[in-house]
């Protein structure tokens, strides 16, 4: 959030992200399903601006990492030997008094892999639906992957999973694609796509999802360049989100996992937090995975998924290091981040300052009023600039241009044209500014290269 407004609250956010077209409750008028939600005509494009960015900067610009779109559905025995289907666990445990499953973690905000330490904190903690303390049952253990059957059986060998994060796919083909593209070590793989994980308990709006989307990127390297390999990738993601997405530093921190808090597979990890509504939470991850992955699937398939180093005769097991962020997170990272009200000649003003390119709308088209000429005008300069320039443009003629600005606002347009009765006279239109509300006069044919600069 900006610093004109820093405590913008969860409520703020999700109210605009409803009333702008950004994101809705999956089956509304269903009443809902916890844990799912679809992108509205805003969101689904500032979703898109933010895949798009992530695959320019981890894939596009950089020779060594290469593409890959798997299956959402993998061979199951890929899950049992990545250590999901035995370890893919959250700790559950059941209010006796109002029968709600709650994350344990969640209600004593600790994190522990011996199930027996939570005991004594719960008989303390209070059941976050019904408000009583003390009244939890035993912990248990839950999987948190969807289980489904694949095809006319029911039977246990037709089980498979929605895949739980879109790394599995990554290493199983890891000598496919090193094969087809002929890579050397080091060299990542990086895939954009769906996830799922069955949430104990889904919350705080897009943060914590049951369908989500990942991207992730893992990187190949030789197990002796392992930590300086780690620190220029977290490195590369922290610049990312300064540069690229325009976070400000101020509302970033790392957080280094220790102990109990490290999933099964990581050596190292740290998370990158962002300062939510609700507090400093883990945005992305970036984790030193060493050998666990490219072992366990050597193991679980059969096929020798080691490396030969041509240069230096020297044959292992590359190390992996995964930088893994969602896409949820980050939207709604990027919504907090760029949420600002300013006090404008004694009248509140809520504008998005999203950063170029991750704006659902690049430029509005607006026509003063109704008048055929206006709209005639518009409506050519809107497909001039869809034609010729790569922004994503809108018209709109709806409403009093005051409404109208407010509207671009609070989408994070960042440049309003406005057409005018004088333009049928100077062959100019006006160039509003989202951030500093300045106007500037600009000939018709000068348009695109003034929205260029
Ligand atoms: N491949 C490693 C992996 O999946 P993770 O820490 O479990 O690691 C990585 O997840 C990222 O995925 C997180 O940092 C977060 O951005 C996102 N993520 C994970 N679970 C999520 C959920 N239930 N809802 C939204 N995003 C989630």
């Amino acid at each position: 959030m900006s610093k004109e407004n820093e405590s913008v609250s969860l409520e703020t956010l999700v109210s605009l992200a409803k009333r702008r077209g950004f994101v809705f409750q999956s089956s509304e008028i269903y009443g809902g399903i916890s844990g799912f939600y679809d992108y509205g005509p805003y969101g689904a494009q500032m979703a898109r601006n933010l895949k798009d960015a992530w695959w320019d900067a981890f894939v596009r610009s950089v020779p060594n990492i290469h593409g890959l779109d798997s299956a959402i559905i993998q061979n199951p025995k890929l899950w049992e030997a990545s250590g999901h289907v035995g370890g893919f666990n959250d700790p559950m445990v059941e209010c006796n008094n109002c029968h709600a499953r709650h994350r344990v973690d969640h209600l004593v905000n600790e994190e522990f892999s011996d199930l027996s330490k939570y005991a004594p904190l719960l008989e303390k903690a209070q059941c976050l639906t019904c408000d009583k303390y003390g009244q939890f049952g035993e912990v248990k253990t839950f999987n948190m992957m969807f289980k489904l059957n694949v095809g006319a059986s029911e039977k246990s060998d037709s089980v498979a999973y929605l895949r739980p994060e879109t790394a599995g796919p990554i290493f199983t083909n890891f000598d496919l694609v090193r094969e087809t593209t002929r890579a050397k070590i080091p060299f990542g793989i990086a895939q954009i796509g769906k996830a799922f994980r069955n949430e104990i308990s889904p919350r705080d709006f897009i943060f914590r999802v049951r369908e989500l989307e990942q991207m992730e990127m893992q990187y190949f390297v030789n197990p002796k360049d392992e930590e300086a390999e780690y620190e220029n990738l977290r490195e590369f993601n922290w610049n990312f989100l300064l540069d690229v997405i325009g976070i400000s530093e101020d509302n970033l921190q790392w957080h280094e996992h220790t102990g109990d808090e490290r999933a099964h597979y990581a050596s190292s990890a740290h998370d990158i937090e962002f300062k939510y509504p609700f507090g400093f939470k883990e945005l992305w991850g970036t984790h030193n995975r060493s050998d666990f992955d490219l072992k366990s699937h050597t193991k679980g398939s059969g096929k020798d998924l080691n490396y030969f180093d041509t240069a230096t005769n020297e044959r292992f097991t590359p190390f992996v290091m995964e930088s893994s962020v969602g896409v949820e997170r980050l939207f709604l990272a990027a919504l907090t981040n760029a949420y600002t009200e300013e006090e404008v000649n004694g009248e509140s003003r809520v504008v998005l300052k999203l950063a170029p390119g991750i704006s659902p709308v690049d430029v509005a088209v607006l026509p003063l009023s109704k008048k055929p000429e206006l709209q005639k005008v518009g409506h050519e300069i809107y497909k001039k600039l869809v034609g010729d320039t790569n922004l994503t443009v809108e018209y709109d003629e709806t409403q009093s241009i005051g409404k109208r600005y407010r509207r671009q606002d609070e989408i994070g347009t960042p440049k309003c044209i406005t057409v005018d009765f004088e333009t049928l006279e100077d062959k100019a239109i006006t160039i509003r500014d989202r951030d500093t509300m300045e106007q500037k006069r600009v000939s018709i044919e000068k348009i695109a290269e003034e929205l260029s600069e």
